[in-house]
């Protein structure tokens, strides 16, 4: 025990000595440098700032901030979401609120009116008229409209990175309402970039390496680094289409240089070059100030049950749409009406053929039996969640959420086998036409009860 402390102490005083000497090699006055001779950029940094990327139309034609005005939006920001002003909402706009003042760490403003430094103007360079064309098509509107729930998505792809929990903050580093925070670490060549928000790492090599081929890209790019004087310059490119910042491109160059200009301060400089989106490059400006480590697990739960939620929905809103317009037309022959409930088509009138269900059951012993036993799907279970439903209620959930791993990777024919078989399973009556895929027809289709 005792020879553990002054070992321990030991160890201390071995380091003390040697952060002197590091403290003490040639470069600029106060720069760290680690044991092999790089700037020391090393340790937790938080780069929040309340300060906006352009500069906002108020503070037109100036560059800085007063003190005294820099000392107000601090203060402002500190007490946007109090628990005190919390108090003074209704319940509908606290939610809406979503964090207190606990969560929030939006950072302090760094007294200038904008983060853009170039254009001198403060503002983003004009978008090309060839990026406004892009943005216009209507793909380009339906998947804005699908990012926002204002319109069905087609597929997870549609949606916001956020949303799947992919990528929360994608190259340059800017800040947001609160997780500012990356981690710096280095060893003889590499340099890597943790950030907190969404636990991204960023693995930098700082040898001469080629860039990979263009065909090669990931969510946060490819970057390569090198030193220039004590400034750590990164260039990444090969970046993943949807993960674009601003509504960049893929062809997107973004340079970013960090400095230790101080022992607790790192200058962090991004000057993001896109051709086809902005007419010319712009360059920005974060001080990053040192934050207490270590930095916790970020977790992102959004996509767990919000993406299948949200698929879900869209598919039930097109159904819908398919009702209310083309499918009330085809609905109208043989469409069932309260006087005429005799007419009324249930799956007691024969709506498949045995072969089809036996098509459905070596189906169901291929690509479902892995997670589900038959038994699951007959019975009182089956009466308990689908009686009261349409055959096309069953149908759009067996399409488009299993198999769970690969949801909608069967043709239409081998789902509507599927649910023949799931009828048979119930003792539902064969008859001598198949199931249709068609969702006006199945929607027709009501699950009721049956004898057995
Ligand atoms: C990898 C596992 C897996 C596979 C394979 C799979 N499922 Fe599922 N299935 C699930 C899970 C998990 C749920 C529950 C989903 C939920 O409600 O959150 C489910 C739910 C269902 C439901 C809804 C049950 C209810 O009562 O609400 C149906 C119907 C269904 N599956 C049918 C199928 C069919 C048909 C197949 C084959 C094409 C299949 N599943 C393949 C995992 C799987």
């Amino acid at each position: 025990m005792t020879s553990r402390i002054i070992g321990s102490i030991y160890i201390g005083a071995v380091m003390g000595l040697l952060a002197s000497l590091a403290a003490a090699q040639p470069g600029v006055p106060g720069v760290m440098r680690t044991a092999w001779g790089d700037p020391d950029l090393q340790g937790a940094w938080n780069h929040g700032t309340i300060t906006p990327l352009e500069r906002p139309a108020e503070h037109a034609g100036r560059e800085r901030l007063t003190d005294e005005e820099v000392a107000a939006l601090n203060r402002a920001s500190e007490t946007r979401a109090t628990s005190g002003r919390r108090s003074s909402l209704t319940a509908q706009q606290d939610v809406s609120l979503a964090y207190n003042q606990f969560w929030w760490d939006r950072g302090i403003s760094t007294g200038r009116t904008s983060l853009l430094t170039d254009p001198s103007d403060g503002r983003l360079p004009l978008r090309t008229t060839q990026a406004e064309a892009l943005a216009d098509t209507p793909e380009g509107q339906r998947v804005r409209l699908a990012r926002r729930g204002n319109a069905p998505a087609h597929g997870p792809e549609d949606m916001d990175l956020g949303d799947r929990c992919l990528v929360y903050r994608p190259v340059p580093i800017t800040s947001s309402g609160y997780n500012n925070h990356v981690h710096i670490l280095q060893s003889p060549g590499y340099v890597v970039i943790f950030q907190e928000q969404i636990h991204d790492v960023r693995v930098i090599p700082v040898v001469d390496r080629p860039q990979l081929p263009e065909h090669v890209r990931q969510w946060l790019g490819v970057s390569r680094g090198r030193w220039e004087g004590e400034t750590l310059v990164v260039e990444t490119d090969n970046f993943y289409h949807q993960a674009d910042y601003l509504g960049s491109s893929i062809g997107r160059h973004v340079v970013e240089r960090l400095t230790r200009v101080a022992d607790d301060a790192i200058h962090y400089e991004f000057t993001v070059d896109d051709p086809s989106v902005w007419v010319r490059p712009w360059t920005g400006m974060v001080p990053w100030r040192p934050a207490d480590g270590p930095l916790f697990e970020y977790a992102c739960h959004e996509g767990n049950y919000g993406m299948t939620n949200l698929l879900t929905s869209s598919r039930a809103v097109e159904r819908e749409a398919v009702l209310a317009g083309q499918g009330a037309e085809a609905l109208r022959d043989d469409a069932p009406t309260v006087a005429d409930a005799d007419d009324e088509r249930s799956v007691l009138d024969g709506v498949y053929t045995a072969s089809q269900s036996s098509r459905g059951a070596r189906e169901f012993s291929r690509r479902c039996s892995s997670c589900h036993s038959s038994a699951e799907f007959s019975g009182g279970r089956f009466r308990i969640r689908w009686v009261g439903e349409t055959v096309g209620d069953l149908f759009v959930t067996v399409s488009t959420l299993m198999p769970e791993a690969n949801p909608g990777s069967l043709s239409q024919e081998a789902y509507a086998s599927l649910v023949a078989y799931l009828l048979d399973l119930n003792g539902y009556p064969t008859g001598d036409g198949q199931l249709p895929s068609d969702l006006v027809v199945l929607s027709g289709l009501e699950i009721v009860a049956n004898s057995r």
